[in-house]
């Protein structure tokens, strides 16, 4: 069977667009890690629909217009601490359990984050 990018199984730049939306409502409302960004809500969102669409498979959507990821490199300005990346998965761990999708969808895109969250982590307790 041809491959079928995660990107879109999740139902492509839609679906991204409402994880994006309630992604950053959580993050910006979060006690722990909200003071760390200082960008206005839509210009991050935006990043990060255009990182996740090439992160999940599909176009490189963010390399085109912000040139190559380097996202632990990106993430050196903002102190994180591993607190901050169990904060951050908690906000994504909501998004995604909202989204229109069957459990087992839902469970293989939240399992691509952990990993990626962790290794964000620039700064001890
Ligand atoms: C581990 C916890 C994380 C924290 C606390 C965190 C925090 C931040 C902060 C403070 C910014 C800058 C926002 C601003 O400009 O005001 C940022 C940018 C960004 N983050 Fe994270 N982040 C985390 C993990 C991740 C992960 C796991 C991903 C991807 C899966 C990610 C993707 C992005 C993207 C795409 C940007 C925009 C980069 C750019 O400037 O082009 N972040 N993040």
């Amino acid at each position: 069977m041809e491959h079928v990018s995660l990107y879109e199984r999740i139902g492509g730049n839609d679906t991204l667009q409402i994880l994006t939306d309630r992604f950053y409502d959580l993050v910006f409302n979060h006690d722990q890690i909200s003071h760390l960004f200082k960008t206005d809500k839509e210009t991050i969102k935006d990043k990060q629909r255009l990182f996740l669409t090439q992160f999940l498979g599909g176009p490189q959507a963010y390399s085109d217009v912000h040139g190559h990821p380097m996202m632990r490199a990106r993430h050196l300005p903002h102190p994180i601490a591993e607190e901050d990346a169990v904060a951050w998965l908690e906000c994504m761990a909501k998004a995604v359990e909202s989204l229109p999708l069957t459990e087992e969808l839902k469970e293989e895109l939240f399992a691509r984050f952990p990993k990626t969250a962790f290794f964000m982590v620039n700064r001890e307790s």
